[in-house]
């Protein structure tokens, strides 16, 4: 059975911590699901990840719709939720004919959009035709020109519009919000407020649940993953290990072996040789 949007918000009434990751392929999603995170995101991310850009601005509605697709070709449990990436949602139209191509040509449960008041329009609407809508206030990196890459609404005057904007969306009808990159107080302050449930990425412990992503938690990158992701695992150092032994081993001939060949009988063979010289000879 798939997680339900009432699923989500049944585990914040409960106190059921609620736990997020981002998945961006196959088999992102099929160890996701087997490790049974209920809730998943196909981010935006994917920019950075797997096609190799500085940012998220980049990223377009067709590859959101191309790793959605992959993603739900398997997903059979999580509730899949997609970001509408950079200038898709500018307008209530732009909003529904992207939420459209990542719902029905993807095949995803709901989309995420970033911003607070300026696009309750937005996500009224798209509530209105059927689409669960995920909010994404805080650092929202798709308008990073503008508010930076820093910890936002530290001081009282942003910290209330933050309030504001995430209440404007609970009532434009959003089924649940991310909080990124926030004051862990201020983080567990609006989750209190808010009866939909409040997914954090670097903004404490008091939110409803956690989201990461996929390459910060498995250590698939070198260097300085960023200050709010946990590390499980040092996935990137044993893959490239196992390259290298993998292109040794072909180098001194150690690989393959016979269990990874097919044989045939040597009269086979043999015939099959002899009828080519033959034919060569004629
Ligand atoms: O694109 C993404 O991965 C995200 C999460 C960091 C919340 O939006």
């Amino acid at each position: 059975m798939r997680t339900t949007v009432a699923d989500v918000q049944k585990m914040k009434r409960n106190g059921e911590r609620i736990p997020m990751l981002t998945v961006y392929d196959c088999s992102s999603t099929l160890i996701a699901e087997r490790a049974g995170v209920p809730l998943l995101l196909v981010g935006d991310s994917l920019g950075m990840v797997m096609l190799g850009y500085d940012t998220t601005l980049p990223v377009t509605v067709t590859d959101m719709e191309r790793h959605a697709a992959a993603v739900m070709r398997v997903s059979k449990q999580a509730l899949v939720v997609a970001d509408l990436p950079f200038l898709s949602y500018a307008t209530v139209d732009d909003a529904i004919s992207s939420a459209r191509r990542l719902m029905q040509n993807a095949g995803v449960q709901a989309v995420k959009l970033e911003g607070g008041a300026s696009i309750v329009p937005q996500v009224r609407r798209l509530t209105e035709c059927g689409v669960p809508v995920m909010g994404h206030l805080g650092l929202t990196p798709q308008s990073q020109h503008q508010i930076g890459l820093k910890v936002q609404a530290r001081g009282a005057a942003e910290a209330t519009r933050l309030l504001e904007d995430a209440l404007a969306l609970e009532a434009a009808g959003a089924f649940a919000l991310v909080l990124e990159v926030v004051p862990a107080p201020l983080a567990e302050a609006v989750s209190r407020r808010l009866r939909i449930p409040v997914i954090g990425i670097g903004a404490g412990a008091g939110c409803d649940g956690q989201v990461q992503v996929w390459h910060d938690i498995l250590g698939l990158f070198e260097g300085r993953p960023p200050r709010h992701a946990g590390q499980y695992a040092a996935i990137g150092a044993a893959m490239e290990d196992a390259v290298r032994t993998y292109a040794t081993d072909v180098r001194n001939g150690a690989f393959p072996t016979e269990k990874h060949s097919a044989q045939m009988e040597a009269a086979e063979l043999t015939a099959a040789l002899a009828a080519v010289t033959s034919s060569n000879e004629a």
